[in-house]
């Protein structure tokens, strides 16, 4: 169907058919083609300037919405939502480290740490949007597939809720904090034999048939919460664009989010201007840098594989999406080795910032792409750290206790006796008795 004249304020649209579908159709894709939907808003009915006067305001706010980095902007993220299912979430700091800008070769390179949302990554920014339309629809049940962020995010905001949750996890390849969070928060969380793209597969089907309603990316409820980043990154800097954005990219559900925030804040008089994206997936992960080594001509899957295991993704869902948001903002897509990953994770960790093995694979991008000549040192860049650095505890202690050789960087833990004299001998640089 399409609407005339008499548009809604907000509607679903099929990005593959064009077919419109009202705000609270609880399908997860076209009903018509299966195809991905994207929410449309009626461009704002005010200035951009009193638009930005409204962010500006909430800021800050002690309670309630406005409290939230992601319901600060409803405006352009879900106006008709009236009761929202929130921590709040959002508000996450803007980091800069000198010794992370040595390691990149990049001046001034801003850290946009989404692991300081509440249960620790940049998911909670869609999940408080996807489960206030699961409240808002009426939803018996939530579910999703996971490489474990999104199922530790979808378990809390589920319960905060008070509707029941389902996640499907790759047995054997969830970091430790991810899987405790989930089974903490009271998901039913299933372990598949199988891989991520394997348990979208099935989740998909489930959700079909069982009639649970999906917060995996591919719902467009979860791309508007997750725009947000983006907004409030161009909020800190004073809307003053920078000229790269570099991210961590796996099933492509925020690559498609920040194209959409950038080019709607343009369309609607926030910005003047888009900065570049640079997608950054993991070497043994990458099916979609391999399609733009060939300027998007066909669409890839690969059987994944990579230290970074929030990106271990062989068939990502919001391609077509992510297509979208690299062409309209003249951006790249580049796949670093676990490698590079984990020599900027140490650099990360080691500056005080600290993050999770996938976010550091923007940063390793950052230098990868200096390195190449594509961004300039004098560039103004941001690179998301889309995780906390406990999330992933195993990969952690991996690296600094178990590696051998030890890596650079590695801190090695030392056993001692409980006598001062071991204690002194250490502080000098020597070995214990
Ligand atoms: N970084 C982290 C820490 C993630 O958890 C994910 C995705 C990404 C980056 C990639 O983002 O999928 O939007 O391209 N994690 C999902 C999950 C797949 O299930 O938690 P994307």
């Amino acid at each position: 169907m399409k609407f005339g004249i008499e548009r809604p304020q907000t509607w679903q649209v099929c990005i593959a058919c064009g077919n419109e579908m009202v705000e609270s159709d609880p399908h997860a894709r076209c009903v018509r083609c299966g195809g991905l939907l994207e929410i449309e808003h009626r461009v704002p009915r005010m200035a951009p300037e009193e638009l930005l006067r409204r962010f500006t305001e909430r800021r800050g706010a002690p309670r309630g919405g406005s409290a939230s980095g992601v319901w600060r902007y409803k405006d352009i993220v879900l106006p008709s939502a009236t009761e929202v299912v929130s921590y709040p979430e959002g508000n996450t700091p803007l980091l800069q480290r000198a010794s992370i800008d040595r390691w990149a070769g990049v001046g001034g390179l801003l850290l946009k740490h989404e692991g300081y949302n509440p249960t620790g990554s940049f998911k909670d920014r869609g999940m408080t949007v996807g489960v206030t339309q699961a409240r808002r629809i009426g939803a018996r049940a939530v579910a999703c597939a996971s490489t474990g962020n999104t199922s530790a995010s979808l378990a809390a905001y589920a319960s905060l809720a008070g509707i029941p949750a389902l996640v499907l996890v790759p047995a054997g390849n969830v970091a430790l904090g991810k899987l405790a969070q989930s089974l903490a928060y009271g998901a039913k969380t299933l372990l598949v034999r199988g891989d991520f793209d394997d348990c979208l597969r099935l989740v998909e089907d489930a959700s079909d048939r069982l009639g649970v309603y999906l917060l995996n990316s591919i719902n467009p409820f979860r791309v508007e919460g997750q725009k947000t980043i983006v907004l409030e990154t161009l909020e800190q800097l004073g809307w003053d664009p920078p000229d790269w954005i570099v991210l961590p990219a796996g099933n492509l559900g925020n690559t498609a989010a920040f194209g959409k925030a950038l080019v709607e804040a343009r369309a609607w008089g926030l910005i003047d201007r888009l900065p570049r994206l640079a997608a950054v997936q993991a070497a043994g992960a990458a099916p979609f840098a391999q399609s733009f080594a060939e300027g998007f001509a066909r669409r890839h899957r690969v059987k994944a594989e990579t230290v970074a295991t929030a990106i271990r993704i062989g068939d990502p869902a919001s391609y077509d999406r992510a297509v979208k948001s690299i062409r309209e903002t003249d951006g790249v897509v580049l796949a670093v080795s676990d490698a590079e990953i984990l020599a900027a994770k140490a650099a990360v960790d080691a500056s005080g910032v600290g993050c999770e093995p996938a976010s550091a694979a923007s940063v390793a991008g950052v230098k990868r792409l200096v390195a190449a000549g594509t961004i300039k040192p004098a560039d103004r860049v941001v690179a998301v750290l889309t995780g906390h650095i406990l999330k992933d505890p195993g990969a952690l202690l991996h690296y600094h206790r178990e590696m051998d050789p030890p890596p650079v960087g590695a801190n090695r833990p030392i056993e001692i006796e409980p006598t001062i004299d071991d204690v002194a001998r250490l502080l000098e640089g020597g070995s214990p008795c």
